[in-house]
């Protein structure tokens, strides 16, 4: 039978290969809120429209914590490499840490060309609101009445930032009630990040909207990658390892790192996920992701290179000679995989073919989708966070004493 070309463009895109050693059944439902998400009327035009306002503005500074901050910052490092900042004019920022030292970093931005995104889906998240006040009334003595020109809110159709925006003209961008912070990043919450640094985040979608027809129509990646995982859980393997084999890739183990803890830590059960680097926690982690505890599940994570460079003479050692710095690191990965598997540790691998929006939309709604099966394997809502929502309260009430 004739492959749908959606199958096709994405076994095109991704090639991956894992070590399943249960086969659970799955199924290829989505209904999901983040995939209703990627159909929002007007969503890219007015996000686009609104950025053409705001062109000649040099700083981006998003404002959020977890699922409102994780997803734009690791799709500008995917896109724009971690050095960014340095190479680019625009420049992107992210608080979501209330660490005083960034909020100094931020407040000494040049306020004229800065915007700030404050993004909160309660509109009640203390570090979001602390770091919002204290920059909004710093803004208002410096550049006065023009203060409100500098923000543009992403939060729900109600509450204090929402109130907050319709008060003062505040550029407003909603997240659906039915998509959480953690799989929010086809919203504004994600794109207006991109839209800012010139990213195509039409292409970004459509990648996330081919790879869900693709998996209606039976492509196995997102459920290959949760038998994968949850068959290693069921083998008492309670961590799964993303090691990312490029820089630009650990802001993706980050983002990745929340949507699996977020989604699957509940009611006793979960498989705790860690961030590694690649070729870097070789001389860190790997000796004990080798021969420590036979606890963990790895998973490569590599793209393709947008620079490469040639070890040149002079050389006498001839494996150097003539060698690519990605050829390299290509081969540190195989044999650290080949190594893994030799000492019993099951393995999954992951290799993206394009380093492009397109392709980054592919690859989140992915794992997104991989990760709700998960979800319904284990018996968990992977949709809620009772644990994150009773830190909050408790800090509210210590706060209120
Ligand atoms: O994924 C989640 O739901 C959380 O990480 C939230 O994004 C985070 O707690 C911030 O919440 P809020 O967007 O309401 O400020």
């Amino acid at each position: 039978m004739k492959k749908l070309i959606e199958v096709e463009r994405m076994e095109n895109l991704f090639k991956y290969e894992f070590d399943i050693s249960h086969d659970f059944k799955l199924n290829y439902k989505t209904n999901y809120g983040f995939i209703r998400s990627l159909c929002t009327k007007n969503l890219v035009s007015d996000i686009n429209s609104y950025i053409n306002s705001i062109k000649d503005y040099q700083n981006f500074v998003q404002i959020g914590i977890g699922g409102s901050a994780l997803g734009a910052t690791s799709s500008v490092e995917f896109l724009g490499g971690i050095y960014h900042n340095y190479i680019n004019n625009k420049k992107y920022f992210v608080l979501d840490n209330i660490d005083s030292e960034r909020m100094d970093f931020a407040l000494s931005l040049d306020a004229k060309k800065t915007i700030f995104h404050i993004v909160s889906k309660s509109g009640s998240t203390i570090e979001t609101l602390s770091q919002f006040f204290i920059i909004y009334e710093r803004l208002k003595k410096t550049v006065g009445k023009e203060v409100n020109k500098h923000f543009v809110f992403t939060t729900s159709k109600k509450g204090f930032l929402y109130d907050f925006a319709t008060q003062n003209s505040i550029p407003l961008f909603y997240i659906p009630e039915d998509v959480g912070g953690r799989y929010s990043v086809f919203t504004s919450v994600g794109l207006i990040a991109l839209s800012f640094l010139s990213y195509n985040i039409e292409q970004f979608i459509e990648g996330a909207k081919t790879a869900v027809r693709a998996f209606r129509n039976g492509w196995q990646m997102p459920n290959d990658f949760t038998k994968f995982s949850i068959g290693e859980y069921k083998n008492g393997k309670n961590m799964l390892v993303m090691f990312a084999y490029k820089d630009a890739l650990y802001g993706v183990a980050d983002w990745f790192r929340q949507l699996w803890a977020e989604s699957l830590g509940k009611n006793g059960v979960g498989q705790t996920p860690i961030k590694a680097l690649g070729v870097t926690d070789q001389h860190s982690q790997l000796q004990l992701y080798q021969d420590g505890p036979k606890d963990k599940a790895i998973l490569f994570l590599d793209t393709v290179s947008n620079k490469d460079f040639v070890v040149e003479e002079p050389l006498s050692l001839p494996y150097l000679k003539s060698r690519n710095l990605s050829e390299i690191m290509g081969i540190e990965m195989e044999s650290t995989h080949r190594a893994l598997k030799e000492n019993g540790v099951n393995c999954g691998t992951i290799f993206i073919k394009e380093r492009n929006e397109y392709a980054l939309g592919a690859l989140y709604i992915s794992l997104m989708i991989a990760t709700a099966k998960a979800g319904e394997l284990l018996g968990i809502n992977p949709f809620d966070q009772p644990g994150v929502e009773l830190g909050k309260k408790y800090t509210k009430e210590a706060l209120n004493r």
